[in-house]
């Protein structure tokens, strides 16, 4: 039997990596993971993210700055209780078929990363540092500002005595944090140092595949404000029919929408978008009335979903001539692969260098199909493999999403251009139904 690959070139029984975060509190580490991790659910890679904060939180739910004093021994004895217990539930996971664990915690000291790679190394698991150092004071007190008066920390307290316990905490740990490889006696770890957010970064014996791939993933990210604007294509004459794939011309009211989509794009963007289209007809007439002065960009990897021998048919046409496949479909649309053509999980590995674009560049509108924004939108909302398929993406509206620190902001723009409805529910056949309430955007 072949070995399972999971399609996305690692061998998950064979690969473990443990990303062990590095850095003063307030540097992004917990965003950085969990991007990580988001990112590689999203290519079917398990990925789970230990936060040694959580753990700490048991014993000491709101600490103020000098527990994080090393001369405080309670503080320091209940800190290390919570990392070791951190580490051990993540070797559990490791042990039940766990791929990239990833520790999320300061790990600050030359001694803490000496244990924490000994310790897992024992376990046969590789280990990758990543460190985000950062020396801008403003981004700092925004960091602050932002997410830290909310933690659950200091749950019920005044943000501006927070704010300022906080920037204690943060002394505290400077007076003992040594970046990796201050003193030229770490050379021999694995790590990645990402400098005021990507503005420099070290690289020090990045080994296999899959840990430059995660390494090229969180060089990208940047954290300018910016948003994603998603479309599909206006209404084609293969939609009016109900018959998937093709490469049609726009509808009537397809055209009225490509009219209407510039006004739609200015009620919700001030600034000017660069504009990512298919190599489809219906997507790049779509596009055509957009300011001349938006860069716009044919992808391949952004046409729809390729139904093989069934292109160009109606979903009765399927269910009738392949009873089998049409089932089999309904039981596991991620993973079904049409006779000929991709499945769901086919697309979410060609749209793999999209999103790794996407992270890199600022304001962008894809404009795109059904299966495609479906696969796009599970990335950015954290859709599971069950759930993207099905989610409806209607005709003729145009949706913002903006990340945030911690999740993604989604507005919805109806551009008022009736369209019919091109989702299905399981077992249906209907050309034209609508979609259940629940799950929609
Ligand atoms: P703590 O040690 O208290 O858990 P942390 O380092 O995990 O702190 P986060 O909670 O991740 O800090 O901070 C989130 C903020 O950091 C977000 O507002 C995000 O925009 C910002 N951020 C993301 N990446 C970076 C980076 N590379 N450098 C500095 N700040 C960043
Ligand atoms: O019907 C429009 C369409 O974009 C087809 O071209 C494509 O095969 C289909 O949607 C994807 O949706 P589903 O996966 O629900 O069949």
């Amino acid at each position: 039997m072949a070995p399972r690959t999971n399609g996305v070139g690692i061998r998950p029984e064979e690969t473990r990596i443990c990303v062990v975060m590095v850095g003063l509190p307030a540097r992004g580490k917990s965003y950085i993971a969990q991007k990580a991790q988001r990112y590689l659910k999203w290519l079917s890679i398990p990925a789970a993210t230990f936060n040694v904060g959580n753990y700490r939180r048991n014993d000491a739910p709101h600490p103020s700055a000098d527990f994080f004093d090393t001369n405080n021994a309670e503080g320091e004895r209940k800190r290390r209780a919570a990392a070791e217990a951190a580490v051990a539930d993540m070797m559990k996971w490791f042990r039940s078929g766990g791929v990239v664990g990833i520790l999320d915690a300061t790990n600050s000291t030359k001694e803490r990363r000496k244990w924490v790679l000994d310790r897992i190394n024992q376990e046969g698991v590789d280990v990758i540092f990543v460190e985000s150092k950062c020396d801008e004071e403003e981004l700092i007190m925004a960091n602050i500002r932002d997410v830290k008066t909310t933690s659950p920390d200091y749950q019920g307290q005044d943000p501006e005595q927070a704010a300022l316990d906080f920037r204690n905490r943060i002394r505290n740990y400077e007076k003992v944090y040594k970046t990796i490889n201050a003193d030229g006696d770490e050379d021999h770890l694995t790590y990645l140092k990402i400098m005021n957010v990507g503005r420099q970064v070290i690289i020090n014996r990045i080994q296999d595949y899959l840990q430059s791939r995660i390494v090229y993933y969180l060089m990208n990210l940047h954290i300018r404000p910016r948003s994603v604007w998603l479309s599909r294509h206006g209404e084609s004459m293969l939609n009016l029919e109900g018959r998937i794939g093709g490469d049609a011309d726009l509808s009537h009211r397809g055209e009225e929408y490509a009219l209407k989509l510039p006004e739609l794009v200015l009620e919700s963007s001030d600034r000017p978008l660069t504009v990512w289209t298919s190599t489809l007809k219906r997507t790049i007439a779509t596009a055509r009335h957009l300011p001349k002065h938006y860069n716009q960009l044919q992808w391949k990897a952004l046409d729809e979903l390729d139904a093989g021998v069934c292109d160009g048919m109606t979903y009765q046409e399927i269910a009738d001539m392949y009873p089998e496949d049409f089932q089999a479909r309904d039981e596991d649309k991620y993973n079904y692969r049409y006779r000929g053509g991709e499945s769901y999980r086919d697309v979410v590995i060609r749209l793999e260098p999209i999103i790794m674009e996407l992270e890199r560049s600022e304001d962008i509108l894809i404009i795109s199909h059904q299966a495609v924004i479906r696969c796009i939108y599970a990335y950015f909302m954290q859709k599971t493999q069950e759930e993207s398929p099905w989610v409806p993406v209607p005709l003729h509206t145009l949706m913002k999403l903006t990340p945030r620190a911690y999740g993604t902001e989604v507005q919805i723009y109806k551009a008022e251009v009736k369209a019919v409805s091109t989702w299905r529910g399981k077992g249906s056949t209907a050309k034209h139904e609508d979609p259940k309430p629940e799950g929609g955007i």
